[in-house]
Order: C-alpha cells, then sequence, then structure tokens
C-alpha cells in the first residue's frame, strides 16, 4: 500500500495517505484528510487496482462521520461501482454497504476484545449496534444465553439480521430496530452486560444502562476524553464514568478499558470496563 502510494503520489504526500487506505472486503476506501485534487485520488484508485487484484472498486471518503448515523460521503475512483460490501473480521463474515452504516477497521480490536470478557450464560445488551460485530463475534466465540442489539438505522438493522444469519447465530441474537435510550428503559428483564459503542451519547447511555444492569453486573460505555497522552485518557475516563454512576445513585469500579484512538490533538476516544457494585434501589 505504501509503496504504491508513494510510487503515485511521491513520498511527500505517499506516506500520508498509504495509513489513511481502509480495506472493506474487496473494496479500497481512501480518507481525504487533506487537499489533494480528486484527480490524484484518482490516480492512486487505477494503481491499487491494478497492483491489488483482490480489490474490484476504490472510493474515496470525502467527508467526517456525520448524521445519527455515523456515515461519510464518498466519491468513486476507480474500477466498479460497488458499495455492498463482504467484510470480515475475526473469522466473522459480515455484508454491509459502507455508504448506509458505519464500518470501521478501528473497532475490530475492540470487538474481540470485549468478547473474550463475556462468561457463559449471560444476557448482553449491545445498545448501538449498527451492522451488528459485537453481537456475532461475542456470540461466535462467547457463550452468552442471548444478545439482544439495537440500532436507530433501519438499513443497519436489515444487515444486522442478514449477518446473525450468515454467521449461524440468530438463533440467540434478537435484533431491534429504534431508540436504543428508550427500548433500553422499557425491558422489564435487567441485563448482565451493556455495550455502549457510540461516544456521541455517553452520558445518556449511562444512565438508562445503570437502570437495565444487574447489580454485579458489567457496564462498557464508550467515550471522548481530552487529556494529555492516552495513559492519562483511560485514567481521566474511569473518573468520569465514576462520578456519572455516583450522582445516579450506584457506585461502578473500572475493571479495565481500552483507548481505541485519537480523534484529534489531545482528544481520545476511550471505552471503559466497569463493573456495578451497589445500584440505587428503586
Ligand atoms: C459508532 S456506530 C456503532 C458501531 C458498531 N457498534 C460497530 O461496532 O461497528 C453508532 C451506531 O449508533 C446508532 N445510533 C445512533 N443513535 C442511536 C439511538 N438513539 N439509538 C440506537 N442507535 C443509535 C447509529 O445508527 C450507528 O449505527
Amino acid at each position: 500500500m505504501r509503496r504504491i502510494a508513494i510510487k503515485v503520489l511521491g513520498p511527500e504526500y505517499g506516506e500520508l495517505i498509504w495509513k489513511r487506505i481502509e480495506i472493506l472486503g474487496d473494496v479500497a476506501v481512501i480518507r481525504k484528510s487533506f487537499d489533494l485534487p480528486t484527480d490524484a485520488f484518482k490516480a492512486i484508485g487505477e494503481e491499487l487496482l491494478r497492483s491489488l487484484p483482490y480489490i474490484k472498486s476504490v472510493w474515496l471518503s470525502t467527508s467526517p462521520v456525520h448524521g445519527f448515523e455515523r456515515v461519510r460521503e464518498y466519491v468513486h475512483l476507480a474500477g466498479e461501482i460497488k458499495t455492498e460490501v463482504f467484510y470480515r473480521e475475526h473469522g466473522c463474515m459480515f455484508k454491509v454497504d459502507f455508504t448506509k452504516v458505519y464500518v470501521s477497521p478501528v473497532l475490530g480490536f475492540d470487538h474481540m476484545r470485549t468478547a473474550r470478557m463475556v462468561r457463559k450464560g449471560e444476557k448482553v445488551l449491545n445498545m448501538f449496534a449498527g451492522f451488528a460485530p459485537y453481537s456475532i463475534i461475542i456470540s461466535r466465540y462467547a457463550q452468552p444465553s442471548y444478545v439482544v442489539s439495537i440500532d436507530l438505522n433501519k438499513i443497519a438493522v436489515r444487515y444486522a439480521r442478514i449477518n446473525a444469519e450468515l454467521n449461524k447465530v440468530s438463533a440467540i441474537n434478537e435484533i431491534l430496530h429504534g431508540d436504543a435510550l428508550l427500548l433500553t428503559e422499557s425491558f422489564s428483564e435487567k441485563f448482565d452486560r451493556i455495550l455502549m459503542p457510540y461516544p456521541e451519547l455517553f452520558e445518556k447511555a449511562l444512565r438508562v444502562s445503570l437502570e437495565a444492569v444487574k447489580l454485579g453486573g458489567y457496564l462498557h460505555p464508550h467515550l471522548f476524553v481530552i487529556a494529555e497522552n492516552k495513559k492519562n485518557a483511560l485514567q481521566k475516563a474511569f473518573e468520569i464514568v465514576i462520578n456519572i454512576a455516583k450522582e445516579a445513585g450506584s457506585i461502578v469500579e473500572p475493571i479495565g478499558g481500552h483507548v481505541i484512538r485519537g480523534v484529534a490533538p489531545r482528544k481520545y476516544h476511550v471505552v471503559v470496563d466497569v463493573i456495578v457494585k451497589t445500584k440505587q434501589v428503586k
């Protein structure tokens, strides 16, 4: 990838660009981060097609993620005009249209990291499931009794259901369309574990999940943190989560976490793992 980028764009831009190429199945997506004309990207698209026979289509993403669906805008660069891909992660296969549903290989490590924590028989809730990679990887590699997934994007829900079938885990997966903040309040049964992989709704999601989790259960809120460095970011995230839980009448204890990525200078996307030690009795 690096060689191709440098060959087409020269060392200055080539070095910058090759790290911004994502492979989703047989499609390559280049994230545009600086002001090169689209034609310069077209040349790299053509070269990617020539050099990597498994790549059938190349796209340029021209905007940051936006809207509640968290999708980007794209321009076609080279090859077939196709946006529905078969994306592989940890031996699971996911069908998804990357222009209509949030997809990011950056979460791949955390999908498996979370699955490894799930114990046999757990009832798991995934509040912001997207095309359901957390839910399906948990279903394949742990032994939950069931996993409930929610998403507000109808197209994500459609792909999540297809993916549960594709990976032969539909029997233990319930996939719901709706607002997770409202639906989470409506369940009569409490969950052993709740995932909140959407930092934009962090505080509201944490508050409703504290109601919906069992005493002794686990929460995995995602949040943005301003910090000097990665290590401080995790520590700061622990403090923020502990304080919000306290305000809501619960005591939570951090047992782990992971800095998913830097999103801006000194701003990090972090996931925190906590166990719920005490809960306000209602
Ligand atoms: C960062 S993406 C999820 C990523 C996904 N869990 C993964 O691992 O790839 C956030 C998701 O939350 C969904 N969403 C946004 N607001 C929501 C809400 N109020 N209730 C449920 N889902 C929501 C979006 O449609 C989007 O699919």
